[in-house]
């Protein structure tokens, strides 16, 4: 037996060890500051020019990494970026947070790990630990990234000579209280020694290890907080549209619910389901789960009633309009909030898009304003965000709540627009009326 793991532990442990992180976005770019700030000396590793170049100039472009730390990071020689896999060679230590969407029918694309992992392959060396994070369905690092490894480097064996793990990404972008350091990380080996070797290279950038048996429970475990929540909004959105029908107003039946101190968790309904993780992961677990010959009936139906939100939106604007004697075709919409979630500028998936989209096709002259997002170009949709809010309000027929980014003011929204539909009850409602509470007549 070689004594890889020896030296590799100990280079970890000193902070000597060298670290490269493939895939500068969302995820990458967090992780790469944490790790350089643990005391690592971290490489960045991804094709886009712009962000390669960006973190050379000691610049953040991910809202929730400072641009000081970044600055610090590149001028004390920590952090650094490059497009050449080469660097890789010398590295003891990898982590790949590439992208992992689905392709035009609905299937899982791992392209983007399946090529990272073959570029990989040509400078894996002896004592060199790799963690995927990219979310995707279970089996992955065992069936794909392992096999791709070991194809090109027989010399090489996982857990003796080289060290692979699967340790999911938590991140939620835009919260301010659970960091990357602080959020608890769940992370899997293929052997133990995988594991081992995995949890002293993270552990002195993340507060607490969520240590599993084994890669494919790590990679399930992110599957199941994200089909967790995929499934209870498509639950709340059809409580949402039940209510409209039975007559009912949702937010006071929720709020009400709310109340219940156990055994009810309060989600909301919305707009639709967005962002690069909720609408995405559940599909990669029930395609896996459709090469077992098995259902995944709840992820199906939960995302067959949340994509079908922005049209009930859309038709809702509609609806409105003509109540008060206006056809849609030639009405102008304004759609306040394009991103998928509030205090962001991500709009992958963002269910505005589909909302402007449904919305342009029946006629509706549209504009949209958000504070994040100046210039939307996405899936043939080309748009310039509206800069006067102020204008833009008392120029709309409608005024649709998409984001209720924590900017707006509501209460001047509120007076200004014509017509407002509010997809997120963004707007507090009007006190209601309700009865007040009754003492019980003592006997
Ligand atoms: N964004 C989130 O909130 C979030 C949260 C948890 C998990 N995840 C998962 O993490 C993974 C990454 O997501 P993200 O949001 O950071 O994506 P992203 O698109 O923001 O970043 C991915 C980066 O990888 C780069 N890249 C693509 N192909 C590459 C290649 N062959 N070599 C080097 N770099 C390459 C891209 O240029 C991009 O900068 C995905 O699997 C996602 O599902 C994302």
């Amino acid at each position: 037996m070689d004594n890889s793991k020896t030296r590799l532990l100990e280079k970890l442990a000193s902070g000597d060890a060298q670290v490269a992180v493939i895939g500068l976005g969302y995820v990458g770019l967090p992780l790469a500051v944490v790790f350089a700030e643990s005391g690592y000396k971290v490489i960045g590793i991804d094709l886009d020019p712009n962000k390669v170049n960006a973190i050379n100039c000691g610049q953040s472009y991910i809202d929730d990494v400072s641009q000081r730390s970044v600055q610090e990071l590149v001028c004390q020689h920590r952090l650094s970026a490059t497009s050449d896999f080469s660097a890789i060679a010398q590295c003891d230590a990898i982590s790949i947070c590439v992208p992992t969407p689905l392709r035009k029918t609905g299937d899982p694309d791992i392209s983007y790990i399946v090529s990272v992992t073959e570029q990989l392959a040509k400078y894996l060396l002896p004592g060199m630990v790799v963690v995927l994070e990219s979310t995707t369905y279970p089996g992955t690092t065992m069936e794909v990234v392992l096999p791709l490894l070991s194809k090109s480097t027989h010399r090489l064996k996982v857990g003796e000579n080289f060290f692979l793990a699967f340790s999911p990404e938590r991140v939620d972008p835009g919260r301010r209280d659970w960091t990357t350091r602080t959020t608890p990380k769940v992370i899997g080996g293929v052997t133990p020694d995988c594991l081992e070797v995995s949890r002293a290279y993270y552990g002195r950038a993340i507060d607490t290890l969520v240590p599993v048996s084994s890669t494919e429970a790590a990679e399930m475990v992110k599957l199941l907080e994200n089909t967790y929540r995929a499934v209870n909004i498509g639950l709340v959105n059809e409580v949402l549209l039940m209510c409209d029908r039975l007559g009912l107003d949702v937010w006071e039946v929720i709020d009400a619910a709310a109340t219940k101190p156990f055994g009810f968790m309060k989600f909301t309904p919305g707009p639709g389901l967005g962002g690069h993780c909720i609408p995405i992961d559940p599909l990669y677990l029930s395609w896996k789960l459709r090469t077992l010959n098995y259902t995944a009936r709840f992820i199906e139906l939960a995302s067959e009633v949340n994509t079908s939100m922005p049209r009930y939106w859309a038709r809702k604007v509609q609806d409105t309009l003509n109540e008060s004697g206006k056809p849609l075709k030639g009405s102008k919409v304004l759609v306040l909030g394009v991103a998928y979630k509030k205090d962001v500028g991500d709009v992958r998936e963002s269910p505005a898009l589909d909302i402007i989209h449904e919305l342009t096709q029946k006629g509706a002259i549209l504009k949209y304003h958000d504070p994040h997002v100046a210039l939307l170009n996405h899936d043939g949709l080309q748009m310039t965000g509206v800069t006067d809010l102020h204008e833009a309000l008392y120029e709309a027929d409608c005024v649709v709540v998409v984001t209720d980014h924590s900017t707006y003011e509501w209460e001047d929204i509120r007076k200004k627009a014509p017509l407002l539909i509010d997809t997120r009850r963004a707007i507090p409602p009007p006190v209601r009326k309700t009865p007040q509470p009754q003492a019980v007549p003592q006997e």
